[in-house]
């Protein structure tokens, strides 16, 4: 895996030609497909389950699929999610009344799990987790919708999980999530991520190869 992994939400793709759509940003040069689950509960918005995702696989998708669950509850779509391909699923510890059953649960499917943080969300859920957790995903805006402005704020939480997991000694990747653009995502990852949510900055773009690439250069500098 590169050091630093471009995960497009798909979200903002194109949802009646979403195969197509996520092939595209595949060859593009992304790494990850971000697949986020809303279930207009836990929050305000409906997307796609894991029907979508098991068709995504039967097109012929091979890349990574990380399932970011915005739903309430969590466990009874994590054994679904895993079957239908699946390789990396996060979730919100507001969600789950068992944070530490429901990251188990992940795993003993097959999975990679994560924690997903809000921005208001502390840090004190991961304190006794951390050895089960593969991923932390902070949201830098509300979760919901696309297109949001990132939170300024998120680049201190950054800091502070970056020091946290490496205090534990984990390969544990740090994840963010929402507003990433090219224009703010070395900030970003200077401030400890390596691994980039971005929707509506790629979507948007006529050619998500140059909008990739654009990031990727900002990254190098
Ligand atoms: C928000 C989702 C994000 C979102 C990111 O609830 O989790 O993945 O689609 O979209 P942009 O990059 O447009 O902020
Ligand atoms: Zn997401």
């Amino acid at each position: 895996m590169p050091s630093y992994l471009i995960a497009p939400s798909i979200l903002s793709a194109d949802f009646a030609r979403l195969g197509d759509d996520v092939a595209k940003v595949l060859a593009a040069g992304a790494d990850v497909v971000h697949f986020d689950v809303m279930d207009n509960h836990f929050v305000p918005n409906l997307t796609f389950g894991p029907m979508i995702c098991e068709s995504l696989r039967s097109y012929g998708i091979t890349a990574p699929i990380d399932v970011h669950l915005m739903v309430k509850p969590v466990d009874s779509l994590v054994p679904s999610f895993a079957k239908a391909g699946a390789d990396i699923i996060t979730f919100h510890p507001e969600a789950s009344d068992h944070i530490d059953r429901t990251l188990q649960l992940i795993k003993d499917n097959g999975c990679k799990a994560g924690l997903v943080l809000n921005p208001a969300t502390p840090l004190h859920c991961l304190d006794f987790v951390m050895d089960k957790l593969d991923v932390i995903l902070l949201m830098s805006v509300n979760p919901g919708f696309g297109g949001q402005s990132f939170i300024p704020t998120t680049l201190d939480k950054i800091r502070l999980v970056k020091e946290k997991i490496i205090a534990s000694g984990r390969d544990i990747r740090l994840q963010v999530d929402g507003g990433v653009k090219a224009s703010n995502i070395a900030e970003i990852a200077a401030a400890g991520a390596d691994m980039f949510v971005a929707g509506s900055a790629i979507f948007s773009q006529p050619d998500y190869k140059v909008a990739i690439d654009d990031m990727r250069a900002e990254l190098k500098k």
